[in-house]
């Protein structure tokens, strides 16, 4: 398999919202595990029901489901090129499972102060039709409740979007992602990227590592 990239950072850092532009010049596909695991619980499925409490406290999903996930994934032949993994790999686990079945390019890092992440979850919405994503204050639709890339008009919001949620959330990284900046630095994979600034200022400093 050719090399990938991971996109990484704290909840609400932008990894979501800088993945479409990537994916645009890289051609590589985006794969999200908060995604999957969403689409899972919509479906109902016995991945879904497994997760569903983990997600709603906003804690870490097991590292051998997230990982039977991931190989799952990585069998279908869009990934023969390389993805993009977004909210992938978390804990020291999931990245030395990783390093054995894909190679790296490059770590992304946005770093987002932990002062900016309330405010930029608990306004957080995404389009219900091609999840684009959306905030109230920093970036909204053009036109209200109508999506800027697809015309759909129905706009979601997650349920682990609340005050309470975010903190754990923002302490299960402190706590078990943030460890891997180290890790990736070791390996010379890692680049950081000021996510304290614009969207298309964060967009531009990516293109330029790419
Ligand atoms: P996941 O869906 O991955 O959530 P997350 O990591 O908490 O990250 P978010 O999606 O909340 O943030 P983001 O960085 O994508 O930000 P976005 O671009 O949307 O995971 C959800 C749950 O699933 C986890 O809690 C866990 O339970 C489980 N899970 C998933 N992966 C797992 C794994 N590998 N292992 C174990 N469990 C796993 O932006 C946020 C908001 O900010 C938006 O409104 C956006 O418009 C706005 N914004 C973006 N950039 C800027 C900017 N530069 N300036 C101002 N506003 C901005
Ligand atoms: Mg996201």
């Amino acid at each position: 398999m050719a090399s990938s990239i991971v996109l990484f950072g704290p909840p609400g850092a932008g990894k979501g919202t800088q993945a479409g532009n990537i994916v645009a010049i890289t051609g590589k596909p985006q794969i999200s595990t908060g995604d999957m695991l969403r689409a899972a619980l919509a479906a109902g499925t016995t991945l879904g029901m497994e997760a569903k409490g983990y997600m709603e406290a906003g804690q870490l999903v097991p590292d051998d489901v997230i990982i039977g996930l991931i190989e799952e994934r990585l069998t279908q032949s869009d990934a023969n090129e390389g993805v993009l993994f977004d909210g992938f790999p978390r804990t020291i686990a999931q990245a030395e499972a990783l390093s054995h079945i894909a190679e790296l390019s490059v770590v992304i890092a946005i770093e987002v102060p932990d002062s900016r992440i309330v405010e930029r979850i608990c306004g957080r919405y995404t389009c219900g039709g091609c999840g684009a994503v959306y905030h109230d204050t920093f970036n909204p639709t053009a036109s209200p409740g109508e999506c800027d890339d697809c015309g759909h008009t129905e706009m979601k919001r997650r349920a682990d979007d609340n005050e309470d949620t975010v903190l754990t959330r923002l302490s299960a990284y402190h706590s078990q992602t943030a460890p891997l900046a180290d890790w990736y630095k070791e390996r010379n994979l890692f680049v950081a990227i000021n996510g304290d600034q614009d969207i298309e200022k964060v967009g531009a400093a990516i293109s330029s590592v790419l």
